[in-house]
């Protein structure tokens, strides 16, 4: 096969929560392999540091717009500022993402909608405002970051598992209904990759070696795993490929 097909030069990505470790990977993985990239998250000094880093890497164009991804009233205002600015949209990533380390019993609405709100909603309304955009250009492809947890459960992380199982069938449903328009929806399913995310989690006593025992490498993964999966998707060379679930586990969901 010809390997520029995992190229994905003249094409325009958003990258959402394209600040946080994982987004950033992704981001900078389309930058250098040609895409002009948007990177979006609440803080817009985390997003124009980013932006400079990716630049001095890459030399492509990043452009970074802050925008709270469940707060809807911005979510038409900058997909507006996107297409000002380059004219279309190919690639949509939602790599946002809210968690709270919480048992059942104890949860709060606020912790409830805060995760939902941020993991499904969001991002649910973003992918509609641009699905259309992608259909009168005919095609594009969305990726959604779930978790092996929206597959297997973790006891305490209760609203998250909730949430990226949501998000598994948001793939789904989008593939099926927007797969006459040559939109492509699939998603990524990690599990643990370190991050300031997960770092948290991770250092809790015993929780690190715990969720070591059951990878089959002995092993956690790095941002780069996600953004190598997250390339292929975006890119040509997965142009049949869609509404599937990516697990990058390690062998724990095995
Ligand atoms: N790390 C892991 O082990 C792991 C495993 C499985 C799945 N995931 C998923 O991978 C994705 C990325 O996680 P990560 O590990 O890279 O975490 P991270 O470094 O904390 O990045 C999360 C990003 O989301 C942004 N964000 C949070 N709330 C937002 C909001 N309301 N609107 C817009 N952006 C928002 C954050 O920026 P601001 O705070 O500035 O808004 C940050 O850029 C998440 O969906 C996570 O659930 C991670």
């Amino acid at each position: 096969m010809d390997i520029n097909k995992y190229r994905v030069d003249g094409k325009v990505a958003i990258v959402i929560g394209g600040a946080g470790d994982i987004g950033k990977a992704i981001a900078e993985t389309y930058s250098g392999a040609g895409a002009d990239v948007v990177i979006s998250s609440r803080k817009q000094e985390n997003l124009d540091a980013a932006a400079e880093e990716i630049k001095a890497k890459t030399g492509g164009k990043v452009l970074p717009i802050a925008s709270h991804i469940a707060k809807l009233d911005q979510t038409k205002p900058f997909v507006e500022q996107v297409m000002k600015e380059f004219g279309r949209i190919d690639i949509l990533v939602n790599s946002s993402g809210a968690s709270f380390m919480v048992p059942l019993t104890e949860m709060e609405e606020w912790q409830w909608d805060s995760v939902m709100n941020v993991n499904v909603k969001g991002p649910f309304f973003l992918a509609k405002e641009i699905a259309p955009i992608m259909k009168e250009q005919g095609g594009g492809s969305i990726i959604n970051i779930t978790s092996y947890m929206g597959i297997r459960v973790e006891e305490s992380l209760g609203a998250y598992c909730i949430s990226k199982a949501a998000v598994i069938h948001m793939t789904h449903v989008m593939a099926k209904e927007w797969g006459r328009w040559n939109i492509r929806v699939n998603a990524i399913a990690p599990a643990w990759v370190h991050s300031r995310l997960s770092d948290p989690f991770l250092q809790m006593p015993g929780v690190n070696d715990r969720m070591l025992s059951q990878t089959a490498i002995g092993r956690f993964g790095e941002p780069d795993d996600v953004a190598a999966i997250a390339l292929y998707l975006a890119s040509d060379a997965a142009a049949n490929q869609t509404a599937g679930i990516f697990p990058l586990d390690y062998g724990m969901l095995t």
